[in-house]
């Protein structure tokens, strides 16, 4: 028995693509290895969005180098692959192999041929792929990913991720129905779909909004989430189906990048802050409940202390629950490398200080108010210290309780008791059996 060894780094779709690469190996009798320790096969898919994570990879594959031995295998895979291709190959010895986003069908071939001494890279694009035959395998567990749509079309100028993931394109509608039915069908009762511009999703005349209602409505799926969206794809219809289809959750994770027209024109964002802020209302107009997240990116080329100063506003102005920060990172092949007035590394790191206080202050403040409200929580996995199991509520608030592990996958009504600020304490009002 041959066995692998895959380590994740990056977003979502990055753990869904493993969950693809564990899918494909396993047709060629491979095993999964939970260490790289024995491990015929390791594998590290990466990210390349900004260059601290590319150094944190290189580190990882400078330590994975030391559990090769005679016919083992290195193969660095995803966005930092298919960034750098061969070079990677030329630059670290020890790397066997180069594989990008739509090579992964490729992997078993690959890997029987670097065994052999013949190290390779495919980086080539593929806009047809979507692994449609490939059967995931997942991590028990009641939530699942859904990659429904590949690729980015937009071209927002600070971002690796169109020259990485290559063109867009939508899976069909009645495929994603059908996985979503198999996971179903399999336990799980929550699925995030999964796409760069996700709501752009488009397929046969179907629209994000059908897709919605189709997934929202198969039997045993009681929560549906989806990320990212973007601004604009937020069609009336989208907005109205995710209010009309109960099982999608109150919480959208809505990427803004910066508070600041003149810096959103720079990014070429497609949409002003007024119009950003107009999304926002609406969504909160048809989903009282809703809670918001966001992206924002500091020290972006020519960004004035002004222009910080209406990001640091618009995040009040929205009333996020919770944002990502950082600090812009000068992408090579990007269009924003051409862009003049760069900002001093100590400016960005002192701006982006700033915004994460604001961010925390505003989250404590908020989450504050949920205290003492009683909530749908599904219970999801064991919590990292201690004995206590980490539920969600569907406004994807975290939450610790006192439950055992035969609990993961029920959902309970659960009091919000405390919060640290971040994550909540809770006790069961109402205990509830699983769904299934
Ligand atoms: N399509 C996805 C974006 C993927 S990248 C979406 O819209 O959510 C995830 C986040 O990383 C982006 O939203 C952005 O905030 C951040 N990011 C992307 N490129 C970056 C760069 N060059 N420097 C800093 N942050 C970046
Ligand atoms: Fe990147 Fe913009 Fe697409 S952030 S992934 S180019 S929507």
């Amino acid at each position: 028995m041959k066995r692998v060894y895959i380590e994740t780094y990056g977003c979502q779709m990055n753990v869904a693509d493993t969950e693809l690469m564990f899918g494909v190996l396993a047709r060629e009798g491979y095993v999964r290895s939970e260490t790289p320790e024995g491990a015929d096969v390791m594998l590290v898919n990466t990210c390349a969005v900004r260059d601290n994570a590319e150094q944190r990879v290189i580190g990882r594959v400078g330590e994975l180098q030391r559990h090769k031995r005679p016919g083992t295998v290195l193969g660095v895979v995803g966005c930092m692959a298919q960034r750098l291709g061969p070079l990677l190959l030329e630059k670290v010895a020890k790397v066997d192999l180069v594989v990008g986003p739509d090579a992964y069908r490729n992997l078993g071939a690959l890997i029987g041929n670097a065994a052999l001494g013949h190290r390779a890279a495919d980086v080539e694009f593929r806009s047809w792929e979507h692994y449609e035959d490939v059967p995931a395998v997942r991590e028990p567990g009641p939530t699942r990913f859904i990659t429904v749509q590949r690729g980015c079309d937009y071209r927002c100028t600070f971002c690796i991720v169109p020259y990485t993931r290559g063109p867009e394109r939508s899976r069909t509608l009645e495929d994603v129905v059908t996985e979503v039915r198999s996971v179903a069908a399999a336990g799980a009762s929550e699925v995030t779909l999964l796409g760069q511009t996700v709501n752009s999703w488009r397929n046969a005349g179907h629209d994000f909004a059908d897709l919605l209602r189709a997934v929202g409505s198969i039997d045993g799926i009681r929560r549906v989430r989806f990320t990212s969206p973007y601004p604009t794809d937020f069609t009336p219809r989208v907005i109205a189906a995710m209010a009309d289809t109960e099982s999608v959750c109150e919480h959208v994770h809505l990427p803004v990048q910066s508070g600041s027209n003149a810096v959103l024109r720079r990014m070429l964002r497609r949409y002003t802050r007024e119009q950003y802020l107009e999304v926002v209302a609406r969504l909160r107009a048809a989903m009282p409940a809703l809670t918001m997240s966001t992206d924002i990116i500091v020290g972006f080329p020519g960004e004035t202390e002004e222009q910080f100063a209406e990001t640091m506003e618009l995040v009040e102005a929205a009333g996020f629950d919770d944002a990502y920060t950082f600090k812009y990172s000068v992408r090579d092949g990007t269009p924003a490398v051409k862009l003049r007035d760069r900002v001093p590394d100590e400016v960005a790191s002192e701006r982006l200080d700033r915004l994460i206080s604001v961010v925390r202050q505003q989250a404590r403040a908020r989450n504050q108010a949920w205290v003492g409200s009683e909530q749908e929580v599904l219970v999801e996995r064991p919590a990292r210290r201690g004995a206590m199991m980490l539920g969600r509520t569907r406004s994807n608030h975290l939450v610790l309780l006192d439950l055992p592990t035969d609990s993961i996958g029920q959902y309970h009504t659960v009091r919000l008791s405390g919060t640290t600020g971040s994550t909540f304490t809770g006790a069961i009002v109402l205990a509830q059996l699983a769904v299934l």
